[in-house]
């Protein structure tokens, strides 16, 4: 069983690596970088969607290895999780340059890749990192909050019907958010209380690069 949910994201990395199409290829090749899938355990009841690779995750191909990713897996620590009980993916796999925003055409290109990660893994909660994967996951799901401001929904619990059944997105604020300004840490810290209840990993989760 396992292999198989392995297998489809495989193929998922496959094509992006091939992905020549996208405007990110030739500054992923060009610099080095590797594409970044996904990382943790592809049966996690919690997934994790962030914007987009940065550097060190491009150098790295894993997503949230630098100082987000310190803030973020404090954060799991705070509620008894590890990475490797989770799974932690972006909604772009490439980086864009110099961390710009990302572009509609861009979100339109790697989505379908997400769109399937979410399939293959069905996670119970979809935990969103920052507004842009907020919006676009509320807006994928057809959630009636869709248009209201992360401001609003950071910490909330929002049903949503998916194709393989009824799910819970929980809106939170970016970790970066958190490294310059300890108002917004308290609150990543609060937020992150809300996913207490849905953290009961029956058995270890395996860390795969995937
Ligand atoms: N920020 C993100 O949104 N994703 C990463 O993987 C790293 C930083």
């Amino acid at each position: 069983m396992s292999s198989d949910r392995s297998d489809q994201l495989r193929a998922i990395r496959d094509a992006v690596v091939n992905l020549i199409d996208s405007p990110l290829y030739e500054y992923r090749t060009s610099n080095g970088y590797y594409p970044v899938i996904g990382q943790g355990d592809h049966f996690a009841d919690i997934m994790f969607i962030g914007e987009a690779p940065g550097k060190n995750e491009a150098e790295t191909g894993r997503p949230f290895c630098g100082a987000s990713g310190r803030v973020l897996d404090e954060l799991l620590e705070s509620i008894d999780l590890k990475r490797e009980d989770v799974y932690v993916t972006n909604i772009l796999k490439d980086r864009p340059p110099n961390n710009r925003d990302p572009l509609k055409q861009e979100i339109k290109l790697y989505t379908p890749f997400l769109e399937r990660q979410i399939e293959i893994i069905q996670p119970k909660v979809i935990a969103t990192l920052g507004r842009f994967s907020m919006e676009f996951i509320l807006r994928h799901f057809g959630a009636l909050q869709a248009n209201q401001k992360i401001s609003q929904l950071h910490g909330a619990v929002i049903k949503v019907r998916t194709g393989y059944g009824r799910a819970s997105v929980v809106p939170l604020f970016h970790p970066a958010a958190a490294l310059y300004n300890a108002g917004q840490r308290a609150t990543l810290e609060e937020d992150f209380q809300v996913l207490k209840q849905f953290d009961a990993p029956s058995q270890p989760g395996t860390m795969r690069l995937l």
